[in-house]
């Protein structure tokens, strides 16, 4: 079948809203202009969007909130059973029980920027059997989907900062510095590693928060990080206090004046004023991560809960990394955020898995709530015989 050019369409389509207007005038002598011109648009837009190349432009991700709504799991629900079976449950008196919706920001930023050939940025359509995610800008690609994606089902709001590489810094010190300029805007801002990927599409970031104890009162959350060996060196992981570093792939924090003055601490962290030693920190492993494990969540965590540390299984990690990988000491499977630290080329595997999840799910759930109209029992007492007789049969 073949369509017209987007061109001619285009023109149809205006010719078309032209027309309306001078229809819809013609009936509604007393309508003012504005009304008028709505009642057009709306008509040449159901008539122009039918089977025809998308001529209208308007978000399909807006679309995304009530489409998913049928699977999208409830923040309080005790129980959470992923699709192997295995549970989760919550603590007795959840702390979130309302959407936070757009409260919450989901934020990438990354150097890598993703506009090249094949890639999430790139006006060309991306050919997804293709993508390559041993090269970085594809992986990246395919990570920042899954974020997007999880964010539109949910109603948050989602940004890409395609960063700047720093002055005589490490790229990833630029996180407290995002964390600190967005976090003024929203009640909530999480980012997430280009290497990591929401697993569990379906389920949302209050559920995760409820589970993780998150408060009213903690500034931020990150997971522990996983444990390893490097080198010859087994407390590579830990801090100088022997405690094992919190990773920055995965961050919560959340708009309180505490948040502030710790990011403000973090951000100033390498000029030495506050803490002589972090200037070691600017280029050398772990960068920001440590510096923050180092100074940051011994100093700014009166409560106690102020600053949250994820279980390390949660948010770290993926399947088979203590199998695949000797020099690793924690099995963290990455249950909820898959972070492929150690096996960046199966970021796209892990994020193709979330999103057919999500939409078997989705399309299973379409099916069931239309079982009145979809499912016929041709097994029911008399379906066949009656089949005969319609067809003429004996
Ligand atoms: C976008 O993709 C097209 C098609 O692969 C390619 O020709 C173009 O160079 C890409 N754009 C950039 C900015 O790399
Ligand atoms: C962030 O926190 C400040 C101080 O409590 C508050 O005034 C502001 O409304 C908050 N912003 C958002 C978007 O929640
Ligand atoms: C590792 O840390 C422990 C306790 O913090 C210490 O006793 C041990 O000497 C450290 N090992 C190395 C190789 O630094
Ligand atoms: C980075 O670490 C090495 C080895 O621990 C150390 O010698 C060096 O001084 C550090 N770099 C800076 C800028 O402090
Ligand atoms: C690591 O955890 C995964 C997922 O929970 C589990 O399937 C696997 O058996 C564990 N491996 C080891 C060596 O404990
Ligand atoms: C997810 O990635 C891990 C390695 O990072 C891999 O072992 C696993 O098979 C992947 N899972 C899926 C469903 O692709």
């Amino acid at each position: 079948m073949s369509y017209p050019s987007p061109q001619k369409l285009i023109t149809l389509c205006l010719a078309l809203f032209l027309v309306a207007i001078f229809f819809v005038s013609a009936v509604q002598h007393s309508t003012p202009i504005k009304a008028l011109k709505h009642t057009a648009q709306s008509a040449v837009t159901e008539i122009c969007s039918g089977n025809e190349p998308v001529v209208v432009h308007h978000d399909p991700a807006s679309a995304f909130p009530t489409a998913f709504k049928p699977i999208r799991f409830p923040i309080t629900s005790p129980t959470y059973t992923d699709p192997t079976g295995r549970q989760w449950h919550l603590p007795s008196t959840p702390k979130w029980t309302q959407p936070l919706a757009n409260e919450i920001l989901i934020v990438d930023m990354d150097t890598r920027i993703p506009t090249g050939p094949n890639e999430l940025w790139n006006t060309t359509t991306m050919n997804y059997n293709t993508l390559d995610a041993s090269v970085d800008s594809q992986m990246v690609s395919a990570a920042f989907m899954n974020h997007f994606l999880y964010a539109r089902i949910h109603g948050y709001d989602y940004r890409f900062i395609a960063a700047p590489h720093l002055p005589s810094h490490h790229d990833t010190w630029i996180k407290p510095f995002v964390l600190s300029s967005l976090l003024r805007s929203y009640r909530f801002v999480v980012f997430i590693d280009a290497d990591a990927t929401i697993q569990h599409l379906e389920l949302p970031l209050e559920w995760l928060f409820n589970k993780w104890n998150i408060t009213p009162r903690t500034s931020i959350a990150m997971p522990i990080d996983t444990e390893q060996i490097l080198g010859e060196d087994r407390n590579a992981s830990k801090d100088s206090r022997g405690k094992v570093a919190l990773n920055t792939g995965f961050i919560v924090a959340q708009n309180l004046s505490l948040t502030f003055e710790m990011l403000d601490a973090w951000k100033t962290c390498t000029e030495g004023k506050r803490y002589p030693e972090c200037g070691q920190w600017k280029e050398n492993w772990s960068h920001e991560q440590r510096a923050f494990s180092e100074y940051i969540r011994y100093d700014f965590n009166p409560k106690g809960d102020n600053i949250v540390e994820l279980p390390c299984d949660d948010a770290m990690g993926f399947p088979g990394i203590i199998e695949d990988h000797p020099h690793i000491l924690a099995n963290c499977s990455g249950q909820f955020v898959r972070h492929q630290t150690m096996a960046k080329e199966r970021t796209k595997e892990n994020a193709s898995q979330a999103l057919l999840q999500v939409m078997a799910q989705l399309t299973q759930r379409s099916l069931q709530m239309g079982r009145e109209k979809y499912w016929v029992d041709g097994t029911e007492e008399g379906w066949w015989a009656s089949l005969k007789k319609v067809v003429g049969g004996d």
